[in-house]
């Protein structure tokens, strides 16, 4: 089994990239042959400064080795060391209906924000197609926002695949439907674009803040709360916390009596702890960039192989070689 999934430097990891993304990818590494990647290409579509480009790939290589990215289980590269995506961009481009690309969720979401589109947001899901298909991929660990993303690989695999003749895998996304969707601290979906994130590393003075301020009610402490699984911060406490912790403070909210302060301050404590180790490798890491380098490029040597291969393939099907 072949296992795929990126994720772009456009910022600061937080905790729904980690339990929807990162922590499913990383327990796949022991079941097959996984291949992770840092989308600079993709992050292009959003961020367009050079310099904040280059530190945040070197940031987001670090974050995801230090959560236990296992660089002699998993291949880990950089996707614009494998400009070979670009070419099969193109040649998936031409089997990919415009109505297809038009009913992109994430591609509508970003024009009704106003963001003013240009064709790289348009075509994003064909290079990301490009980025799954390249590598036989059959299974890419992803949150639901990505799902559609997938679906529509596989439409343009097969509707290549029909008009070509057998080249692609088709794969095959794989959801966590307990951390399909990390709510923020205003209750939306946790996402950088919202600036509603708590990162999985950082300052510990800012992050309890941004915990602190995770938007509760205004029932009083004593009020009995029904609805105690609703809350912000019970949900985040059972991702970071022993389901037993969990229970016994969702039990205490649901009878009345528990404050939203301890609450809170019981949730920092845990987020701070579960990320302990991470945070120690962390810093180990980052005073050694030239090693994490040496990863990626050895990660890129082992992916454009495959990818190479791959695109001979689908260029002799489509009658270019
Ligand atoms: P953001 O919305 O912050 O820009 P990305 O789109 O870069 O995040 O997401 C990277 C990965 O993390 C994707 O697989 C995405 O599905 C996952 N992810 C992001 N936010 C969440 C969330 N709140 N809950 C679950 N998964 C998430
Ligand atoms: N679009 C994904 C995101 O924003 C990143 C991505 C790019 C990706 N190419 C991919 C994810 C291929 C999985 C497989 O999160």
């Amino acid at each position: 089994m072949r296992i795929l999934s990126g994720i772009q430097p456009s910022g600061a990891l937080h905790l729904g990239n980690y339990f929807g993304m990162m922590r499913p990818a990383i327990e796949l590494q022991e079941k097959g042959e996984a291949f992770y990647f840092i989308a600079d290409y993709h992050s292009m579509t959003s961020l367009f400064d050079a310099a904040q480009r280059r530190q945040n790939t070197l940031e987001v290589a670090l974050d995801f080795l230090a959560c236990g990215l296992d660089p002699n289980r998993a291949v880990f590269f950089k996707q614009s060391d494998v400009p070979e995506v670009c070419e099969l961009a193109w040649l998936l481009s031409t089997v990919t209906p415009m109505g297809l690309l038009e009913r992109a969720h994430s591609y509508k979401d970003k024009i009704a924000k106003g963001i003013s589109p240009h064709h790289g947001l348009f075509a994003y899901p064909v290079l990301m197609a490009a980025d799954i298909l390249i590598y036989d991929s059959n299974v890419v660990p992803v949150g639901r926002d990505q799902k559609q993303h997938v679906e529509m690989t596989r439409d343009i695999a097969a509707k290549f695949n029909e008009q070509y003749g057998q080249t692609f895998v088709i794969p095959e996304a794989q959801i966590r439907e307990e951390v399909a969707v990390v709510p923020g601290t205003d209750g939306q979906k946790m996402s950088k674009s919202y600036g509603n994130t708590i990162e999985i590393f950082g300052d510990e003075k800012s992050l309890r803040k941004k915990i602190m301020s995770i938007v509760m009610d205004s029932r009083t402490p004593q009020e009995p709360k029904p609805d105690a699984e609703k809350n912000l911060a019970i949900q985040l406490l059972k991702l970071v916390a022993p389901a037993e912790v969990a229970g016994e403070f969702e039990n205490r909210l649901r009878a009345g009596g528990l404050g939203y302060g301890e609450l809170k301050n019981t949730l920092f404590e845990h987020y701070w702890n579960y990320f302990a180790r991470a945070r120690k490798k962390r810093a180990e890491l980052a005073a050694n960039p030239d090693y994490v380098r040496q990863v990626l490029a050895a990660g890129a040597a082992r992916a454009r192989a495959l990818a190479q291969t791959v695109l001979k393939r689908a260029r002799k099907n489509c009658g270019l070689d």
